[in-house]
């Protein structure tokens, strides 16, 4: 990516104890991230419909421990005692996505009130707290009955998605500012259609081409949607970008696999979205699926980039596999973390200068942080050094793009509360809050303390 020198060793980096004052702009926003899948639970609770998570958790064999997001934190029915903690902890922004199938259970059509008025509910206790909302349209919960349509593969999935948005702004956008379109559509497509790891759990690289086409075209209409639905809307898309490394031999085919990768991960969405093209490896293969004016309606102004960044990825060359290329561990000899995501903090650096020079857009850090296997000690505390490990090296490699000239406008902690990890269920945890599942009771963990400290220290907001 850039061209920084990188010190030999890799656990060498210097975090820094006190955060640079000086590196940080004013109106820096500090917040945390959440999903609704991940944390809501309440699955069959006032109207919501089905959604294709429900149902890839009750397939045999998709999730760790059988485990599902039925109950999950409880969020639905806990949220004020949710909003207190994000009030504790001292943030000035939280992320949350809405639930697509909650609020039109169907998909479209008829809205259901119910679950319109529970994040009403939500967006004011956010407010009251002093806290501003930044509310995803979609992460990753499809609405089952649009899934039974074909789903992301079928063209009418831009129009849906353009009229959820609408509705979503009519009601929120009066109150919310910021929108997201999409939480990093290169993960659901390329796991749902390339890898079959999420749903629908399709391994088809012409379904995956068509499936990129049409949640870029749903991205652009949600654009227009929000900024004539919403009374002053900022509007972003959530990328995931990491390094794709080569891994194996690190054989010509080996980086050939890696840079296709990339193409997959970390351009099939932001490059048509905010350049108007497809990247060279990918454009033949989608050109198919591209009618006469698509481009120009993906293509739509946005505020700012949004930026979920964790570890390296990498890929190996494997003929066999759909795409030409499996996906690898990190190598045995890095430093990872728990969950075995190699911790790299300059990786997140040149992410963060690189993303602000190719789309010339103010970047927020949207998600980052380290997931862990934990539990309360002998006095009940959690006390996750490793966590807070990484935030410091995470935010010491920010500070470093920042004087660097890189435009980072935010920082979001992923997450607020431990949460249903996808296809790990809820053996790996990624919050600042320890949620004991059986009782539902939160405890703050260290790291929770740490950050409301490091936000006090810069921002003198009172936790
Ligand atoms: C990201 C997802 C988020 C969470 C973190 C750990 O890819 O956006 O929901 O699972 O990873």
């Amino acid at each position: 990516m850039t061209d920084f020198p990188r010190p030999a060793v890799p656990n060498g980096f210097p975090a820094r104890v006190e955060p640079e004052r000086h590196l940080i702009p004013r109106d820096f926003v500090w917040g945390v991230s959440t999903s609704a899948y991940q944390i809501e639970g309440a699955a069959k609770v006032d109207g919501r419909g089905p959604g294709i998570w429900d149902a890839y958790c009750r397939e045999p064999g998709r999730i760790a421990g059988g485990d599902n997001g039925e109950v999950a934190c409880d969020h639905y029915h806990r949220y004020a005692e949710d909003v207190a903690l994000l009030g504790k902890v001292g943030v000035a922004a939280y992320r949350f996505s809405v639930a697509w199938p909650r609020v039109l259970p169907a998909g479209r059509g008829a809205a259901n009130e119910a679950g319109l008025d529970f994040y009403d509910r939500l967006v004011d206790a956010v407010l009251r707290a002093g806290i501003e909302p930044w509310l995803c349209l979609y992460h990753w919960d499809l609405p089952q009955a649009l899934q039974d349509e074909g789903g992301w593969l079928n063209r009418d999935s831009a129009a849906w998605f353009a009229d959820y948005a609408a509705l979503i702004a009519g009601r929120l956008g009066d109150r919310v500012r910021r929108f997201a379109t999409f939480n990093e559509p290169s993960v659901f497509a390329l796991f749902g259609y390339g890898f079959a790891w999420h749903p629908p759990a399709v391994a088809d690289p012409a379904a995956l081409h068509k499936a990129i086409h049409h949640v870029n075209l749903a991205h652009g209409g949600a654009v227009d949607a929000l900024r004539a639905q919403a009374r002053a809307p900022s509007i972003g898309c959530i990328h995931s970008m990491q390094p794709a490394r080569a891994a194996g031999g690190r054989t010509a085919a080996d980086e050939a696999a890696a840079a296709l990768l990339s193409a997959y991960w970390n351009e099939a969405f932001p490059a048509p979205q905010n350049r108007g093209e497809y990247p060279p490896l990918l454009a033949r293969a989608i050109a198919p699926h591209v009618r006469d004016g698509d481009m120009a309606r993906i293509h739509r102004p946005v505020d700012w980039f949004g930026l979920n960044h964790y570890s390296p990825i990498f890929a190996r060359a494997d003929a066999a596999a759909p795409l030409g290329f499996a996906w690898a561990d990190a190598p045995d000899d890095v430093p990872k973390t728990q969950m075995g995501w190699q911790v790299d903090p300059w990786a997140f650096r040149d992410t963060l200068i690189d993303v602000g020079r190719r789309y010339g857009l103010p970047v927020y850090v949207m998600e980052n942080g380290a997931g862990t296997v934990e539990q309360p000690d002998a006095s009940g505390n959690v006390v996750d050094l490793e966590r807070v490990g990484y935030l410091a090296v995470y935010l010491s490699a920010l500070y470093d793009a920042l004087a660097a000239g890189a435009d980072v406008r935010g920082y979001f902690v992923w997450s607020l509360l431990d949460n249903f990890e996808w296809g790990s269920g809820y053996n790996n945890r990624f919050g600042l809050v320890y949620v004991d599942y059986p009782t539902q009771r939160r405890i703050p963990k260290a790291s929770a303390y740490w950050y409301a400290y490091l936000i006090r220290g810069i921002m003198g907001r009172v936790p």
